[in-house]
């Protein structure tokens, strides 16, 4: 497939794009636009068939339900039940922005979209290019992240362009995005509501209107089940195999002096954060910013994982951050992209 890939400088100015990649929507085509999250890859929610094309392009197990994107959050009931009395509560607060709810589906989203679930995962996001993709398309846009299943999130758009050209009919260029981490997913079909992936809303946040709320445990599981679809499969997953080391940075760095490179063919490098970067000296080492600042850190990470990538390190060293919110945000996802391989030193 011929990927036609555009690019959004304006979003005023560049409505030709935004209008005929809405076209590609309506028509059951796939479009890679940008969020303030991370790239997604949509298509439109109400077609039966077009979500299986999302599947296709991205390698992703059916069995994972995609986040549907609504523009207009006065809508929302068209496509949910409002069981829980503090869902406008959570909208009006956290809307547009990045926020998903967990809600009843109604029968007008597709099982294909939601994997057969009677729920279906809503948001409405802050980003001007995802927000006129959807009005002109005149439907809501399930999308997942725009990334190869497995792989780090696509967080700017020659991250997409990497991982979907040729597979996908629209690529929309706009910028990198501002947070650089995947939407909080919240469950309120569950009573405590409980969130199923930590992002930039964090447990803090959300107990404020609820204080019942709960966090997940990353690999939770109900007698075997997988309290979101998501949670069973690696994740972010760079090429080289990451290993999380945590402990005081000077025991870190005596151990990964220990094995750094020692075995045959490793190309090693640690991943920590910039006060940190001098207990390695002489090691390939990449920052993921200042240690007090989460968000730069969660901005960074998917992006500094490409990176690596794109040399021929196969091993990475990363140090474990303490902290919570948003640091448990960051640690979920490095845990995931270490496949839960964890040190405690
Ligand atoms: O920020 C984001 O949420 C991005 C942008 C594109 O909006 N989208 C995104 O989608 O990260 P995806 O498909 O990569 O991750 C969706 C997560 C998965 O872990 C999935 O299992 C969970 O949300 N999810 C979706 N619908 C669900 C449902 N009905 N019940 C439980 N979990 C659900
Ligand atoms: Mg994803």
């Amino acid at each position: 497939m011929k990927t036609k890939i555009l690019e959004i400088t304006d979003p005023q100015k560049d409505m030709s794009a935004i209008r005929y990649a809405a076209e590609v929507i309506k028509n059951g085509g796939l479009v890679a636009f940008p969020t303030e999250t991370v790239y997604g890859l949509g298509c439109n929610a109400l077609d039966i068939h077009a979500a299986s094309k999302i599947y296709e392009a991205k390698g992703r197990p059916s069995d994972n339900p995609l986040i549907v994107h609504l523009s207009d959050p006065s809508r929302v009931e068209e496509y949910v039940y409002l069981e829980d009395p503090l869902a406008k509560v959570y909208m009006d607060h956290f809307w547009p922005g990045p926020l998903t709810l967990v809600m009843k589906k109604k029968p007008i989203i597709p099982d294909s979209v939601t994997a057969g679930l009677s729920t279906v995962g809503i948001r409405c996001p802050s980003h001007a290019v995802a927000r006129l993709l959807i009005q002109k398309a005149g439907v809501p846009i399930a999308a997942p992240s725009a990334n190869l299943s497995g792989r780090p999130s696509t967080t700017e758009a020659s991250h997409v362009i990497d991982d979907l050209n040729g597979k996908v009919d629209v690529i929309l260029c706009g910028g990198n995005s501002v947070y650089g981490l995947e939407s909080t997913v919240l469950d309120i079909t569950r009573k405590p509501a409980v969130i199923l992936r930590p992002g930039f809303i964090t447990l803090e946040d959300l107990s404020f209107i609820n204080p019942d709320t709960i966090q997940a445990s990353d690999t939770s599981m109900k007698d075997g089940i997988p309290k979101a679809p998501g949670m069973k499969y690696r994740h972010y997953a760079p090429r080289a195999k990451m290993l999380l080391l945590r402990g005081e940075p000077v025991k870190v760095s005596e151990y990964v002096d220990g094995i750094y490179e020692k075995k045959e063919g490793e190309k090693a490098c640690v991943l920590t954060v910039e006060e940190w970067t001098h207990y390695f000296k002489g090691k390939r080492v990449f920052d993921l910013g200042p240690m007090t600042d989460a968000s730069r850190i969660a901005g960074n990470l998917f992006s500094v994982l490409r990176k690596i990538d794109k040399t021929d390190i196969n091993v990475i060293y990363a140090t474990y951050l303490e902290g919570k919110g948003l640091y448990t945000s960051i640690m979920n996802r490095m845990k995931k992209a270490a496949g839960e391989n964890v040190m405690n030193l």
